[in-house]
C-alpha cells in the first residue's frame, strides 16, 4: 500500500487531501500539533474503509519537527507522498526557536521535518509544498528579519515571506534531489480556518471549498498527466510562472544553507 504523508491535516485544505489520498486506497500519516482534532479525520478516513494515522508535528518546534521527521525515517517504511501541507496566515509572535512565527512553522519547520524524514523517500516520490499567490508580494527574503518577531499587525508581509520561501523550497529541493518530484502549488482562495474573519465577508464570493482547494495538491501528488519540471509551481492543474524572486537560484540557495544552519544540518552543497 502506497504511503502519503500530510501535515496540518486537522482542518482544511490538508484534510481534504487527506480524505481524498486515503479514498483512493492511499495510507496517510496525518503529522500535527492536536492529536484530538486531528485524530477525527483520522476516524472520518476509517469509517470510510480508509488507512490513517496520527504522528505528533508541531513545526513551531524545531525539536518536534525533527522528532517527528526521524519518528517516520526509523521505521523503514517508504514515502511516496509528502504534502508539506500545514500554515498559519495573519498572526504575530515567535516559534519555540525564536524565527517570526509565520517563517519559522511555514517554512522552517517544514524544512526540519522533510530533511529528517528524506530517508524515507525513493526515487520517484513526490513533495507537494503548499505555496500561495501571496507569495508575489515579497520581493525578497530579509535574513534578519526572519530570525525575530515582527512588529507588523496583520503579518501579511511575513505570511508572504513564508510562502516565498516555500517555491524556492521546492525549487531547490528539485535541483538537490534531482530523484524526486517535488511541486509547490497555490490552491486557489479557499474558505478555510487560515482566511481571517474580518476578510471573509469582503471575498465570501471568490472562496473555493477545501476540496476544490485539495484538487491541485492532490494531482501534482498523484497525477501521470503532470507535466512540468520537478520544482515548478502549479495553480489549477496547470504549471505557471511564480514571481521573479521565486526563480532566483542564488535566493534559492542562501535560503537553503541558511535553513541548514538554522537547523543545525551541515550538508554543505550535498544532496539533502
Ligand atoms: N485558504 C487559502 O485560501 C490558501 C491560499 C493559499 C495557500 N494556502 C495554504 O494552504 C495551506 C493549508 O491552509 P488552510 O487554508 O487549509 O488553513 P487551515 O484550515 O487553517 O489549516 C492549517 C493547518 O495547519 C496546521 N498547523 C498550524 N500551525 C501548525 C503547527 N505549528 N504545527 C503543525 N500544524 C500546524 C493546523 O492545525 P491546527 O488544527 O492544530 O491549527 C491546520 O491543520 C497553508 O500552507 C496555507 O498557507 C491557503
Amino acid at each position: 500500500m502506497a504511503l502519503a504523508v500530510v501535515t496540518g491535516a486537522s482542518s482544511g485544505i490538508g484534510r481534504a487531501a487527506a480524505v481524498e489520498l486515503a479514498g483512493r486506497g492511499i495510507h496517510v500519516v496525518l503529522a500535527g500539533r492536536s492529536e484530538p482534532r486531528t485524530s477525527l479525520v483520522v476516524d472520518v478516513i476509517e469509517a470510510a474503509g480508509g488507512s490513517a494515522e496520527f504522528l505528533p508535528l508541531d513545526l513551531a518546534s524545531l525539536n518536534s519537527a525533527r522528532e517527528a521527521g526521524q519518528q517516520l525515517a526509523t521505521t523503514g517504511r517508504t514515502v511516496d507522498i509528502l504534502v508539506n501541507n500545514a500554515g498559519i496566515g495573519g498572526t504575530r509572535g515567535v516559534t519555540e526557536d525564536g524565527f517570526e512565527i509565520h517563517f519559522g512553522v511555514n517554512h522552517l519547520g517544514h524544512f526540519m521535518f522533510t530533511h529528517h524524514l528524506s530517508p524515507a523517500l525513493r526515487s520517484g516520490s513526490r513533495v507537494v509544498q503548499l505555496s500561495s499567490d501571496m507569495h508575489r508580494r515579497a520581493t525578497g527574503i530579509d535574513f534578519e528579519a526572519v530570525r525575530r518577531k515582527s512588529r507588523s499587525f496583520y503579518g501579511i508581509g511575513e505570511y508572504a515571506v513564508s510562502k516565498l520561501a516555500n517555491a524556492l523550497f521546492a525549487a531547490e529541493l528539485a535541483r538537490r534531489r534531482p530523484d524526486l518530484h517535488t511541486y509547490a502549488v497555490h490552491p486557489g482562495l479557499v474558505n478555510t480556518n487560515i482566511i481571517p474573519k474580518i476578510i471573509k465577508p469582503l471575498v465570501r464570493s471568490s472562496l473555493t471549498t477545501p476540496e476544490q482547494g485539495a484538487d491541485t495538491v492532490v494531482w501534482c501528488a498523484t497525477s501521470e498527466d503532470v507535466a512540468g519540471e520537478s520544482g515548478s509551481y502549479y495553480a489549477r492543474r496547470r504549471q505557471v510562472e511564480p514571481s521573479r524572486p521565486a526563480l532566483d537560484e542564488n535566493l534559492a540557495a542562501t535560503l537553503w544553507s541558511e535553513s541548514e544552519q538554522w537547523c543545525g544540518i551541515n550538508l554543505g552543497d550535498g544532496p539533502h
